[in-house]
């Protein structure tokens, strides 16, 4: 089904808080939409990497990192220069999220270690795991800047209530 709607404008990453977060509430309105009535999981993820990517300034590298194994992570679908193709999950900040379920938000990745670079530019990054709601790791959701500290405690929310959508949406999901 295709779905015409209107582009987002782009948040400059100096945007104050109200803003950045009104911009995240439709950008993730927008999605659903996007998303609506969509059951393949790899449609989705680039759907979602492409609508992140247009709608923030200081995004540059949005994308998805699929846990193929208990321990792999193969590049899925992104926007941006190109990204590593395989992660250990004993590597990186995209490893450390998959490792621990958790969040990484990384003000400055020089300071992270075993940051592995994809792009000499990068900065800061946020990695968010998708889960289902039993706990299976379907990928992470990778973000980088080429600006200092770019992500913050409103993209972390915003960011991790999308990835919990789509653990929920494609909970039963085989594609890997
Ligand atoms: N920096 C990531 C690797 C992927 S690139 O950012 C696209 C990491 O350290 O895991």
């Amino acid at each position: 089904m295709t779905v015409s709607l209107p582009a987002l404008s782009s948040l400059p990453v100096d945007a104050d808080e109200p803003e950045r977060a009104r911009h995240y509430e439709a950008v993730l309105a927008y999605i659903d939409a996007l998303l609506e009535g969509e059951t393949d999981w790899i449609a989705a993820m680039a759907t979602v990497a492409c609508a992140l990517h247009h709608a923030f300034d200081y995004y540059h590298w949005t994308g998805f990192y699929r846990a193929v194994s208990d321990d792999l992570l193969i590049v899925g679908p992104y926007q941006g220069t190109h990204g590593c193709l395989r992660i250990p999950f004993s590597r990186g900040v995209c490893g450390a999220a998959a490792r621990t379920r958790q969040t990484q938000l990384v003000p400055d990745v020089h300071q992270f270690p075993d940051h592995i670079a994809c792009s000499s530019t990068t900065q800061s990054e946020i990695v968010v795991p998708v889960l289902t709601p039993e706990g299976r790791l379907l990928a992470v959701l990778d973000v980088d800047s080429d600006e200092p500290a770019a992500f913050n405690a409103t993209d972390q929310h915003y960011l991790e209530q999308l990835c919990a959508a789509l653990g929920r949406r494609f909970a039963h999901t085989t594609q890997r």
